[in-house]
């Protein structure tokens, strides 16, 4: 998929695997032409692949049970729910075998309504409300990942209320940063998540507070400890972070184990998995990943002389990232002249921060074509904007497109298929895209376009 042969026709990275420019420079999306997709559902869209979707899942599935197996243990791997989460979605990535991360009662709802078991969904946040706990307890989860030492506390109470032994992972920070941007690197010091494996200036002299939470955790009768989770950080590309993580968490396992004799059965190494967003990047490869991170735990394990827990990750981005693609049409078209003498061709789509608010927010940076047509004009350096009432409603800071590209075109945006939808809003009352999927030739709305009546119908007057 990482397009070592591209087949004709195929736009390979960053694109889906099911999309291709045909002769006559209409591209399509797992058999159906975007002109076909924009008549039908208009623009903004959403567009998922869906046999892109599968295969992706698939594949960190078979990766990591194939790679575990070798070392002797097994793994469970969760969709994480935030990067993009329908019912459809939902039982896709049931379907492949996955189980699902949720990162709020809504994300939990949705996994529910999908026929996603209770048993196969975890419930994460740093701050989740009383209802949010009951209805995971409700629903029998497989695990609530506790954030705080008050959190375990409050889940014991809540389990206790319902007469529940409530499964529990706690979530610590292991002092590795990874990941694209400060604002999605999760396990330093200085940040709201997790319970930190350093003795820091809050401890004075006692355990560190993730240590704390475990020997809390292990000692309540309303909490099951399953075990130890780790997530590190978005859209990581080196592999060594992983297995920092993996040494520092088996670490405090065995030591753990060592107090109070609970040898806890999992370890959760989080998601983060890095995809190609431009033409020519790499994503992590699964296949490598996985045997890198199982080797490395098992060695660490050897060495601690502690037996392999049982494995899972949570893999978001890398699963529904590169499977969707956002489909805008163009508006107006202004070239602007730069200072050093350059210009920059500025192309107005019909939604803009409010469909993906990453490039403002993040500064992510995103790959563009015209996919309704081919053109032979020359390229021009282009910044594909928004309708928003700010400037900084860029969708691609910067890409080469035909000079000739004009009010009409088709522009589609490659790999938004994570945090586009799921972090998208209303700013300026635009109606939030419908998301589309498409296999085997034909579409099908999993949500469908927001519409102003929508949005009057919340405001009470
Ligand atoms: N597990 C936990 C506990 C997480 O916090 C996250 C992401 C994931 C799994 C999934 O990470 P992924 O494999 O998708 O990278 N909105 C940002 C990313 C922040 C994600 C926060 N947590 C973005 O648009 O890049």
């Amino acid at each position: 998929m990482t397009g070592a042969q591209v087949e004709e026709g195929v736009l390979g990275v960053p694109w889906s695997s099911g999309v291709r420019r045909r002769d006559d420079g209409v591209v399509e999306v797992g058999g159906l032409a975007v002109d076909a997709l924009a008549a039908q559902h208009g623009t903004p869209a959403y567009v998922l692949d869906e046999a892109d979707f599968r295969a992706r899942a698939r594949g960190y599935r078979t990766a990591f049970a194939t790679a575990f197996a070798e070392v002797g243990t097994g793994v469970d791997v969760y969709y994480a729910g935030k990067a993009l989460l329908t019912v459809a979605v939902a039982r896709w990535a049931r379907e492949e075998g996955l189980r699902v991360d949720t990162a709020s009662g809504g994300e939990l709802a949705v996994a529910l309504r999908a026929g996603v078991p209770g048993a196969e969904i975890g419930l994460h946040g740093n701050n989740k409300s009383d209802a949010e706990i009951l209805a995971a307890l409700d629903a029998g989860v497989g695990r609530i990942i506790v954030d705080s030492l008050v959190e375990i506390d409050r889940v014991a109470a809540l389990a206790a209320s319902r007469g529940l032994v409530a499964p529990v992972m706690v979530r610590v920070t292991t002092g590795v940063h990874a990941g694209g941007h400060e604002y999605i690197s999760t396990a330093h010091e200085d940040q709201k998540f997790g319970l930190s494996v350093n003795p820091g200036a809050l401890d004075e002299g006692g355990d560190p507070p993730a240590m704390q939470a475990l020997l809390a955790a292990a000692r309540r009768p309303e909490l099951h400890l399953l075990g130890i989770h780790s997530h590190i950080g978005s859209q990581i590309l080196d592999p060594a972070g992983f297995e920092a993580a993996a040494r520092v968490v088996l670490r405090l396992r065995a030591e753990l184990a060592e107090r109070t004799g609970v040898l806890v059965d999992e370890v959760d190494l989080g998601g983060g998995y890095g995809i190609a967003y431009l033409p020519g990047e790499v994503p992590l490869d699964p296949d490598r990943i996985a045997k890198d991170v199982a080797s490395a735990v098992a060695a660490v394990c050897a060495e601690l002389g502690t037996p392999l827990p049982r494995l899972s990750i949570e893999p978001g981005r890398a699963i529904v990232g590169p499977a969707g693609l956002t489909l805008y049409t163009v508006g107006t078209v202004k070239p602007v002249a730069l200072d050093d003498g350059r210009v920059r061709t500025y192309v107005s789509v019909d939604g803009g921060m409010s469909d993906n608010i990453r490039p403002a927010l993040y500064e992510a940076q995103y790959h563009a074509e015209l996919v309704g047509r081919t053109s032979t004009a020359e390229p021009v350096l282009v910044r594909v904007v928004g309708k928003h009432c700010e400037s900084g409603d860029i969708v691609v800071h910067e890409v080469r497109l035909p000079g000739d590209v004009r009010a009409g075109d088709l522009l589609a945006v490659a790999a938004t298929g994570a945090y586009g939808r799921s972090m998208a809003s209303n700013y300026n009352l635009l109606t939030r895209p419908p998301v589309v999927a498409v296999s085997g030739g034909a579409s099908r709305v999993l949500v469908r376009r927001e519409t102003v009546d929508d949005l009057l119908a919340l405001d009470q007057g």
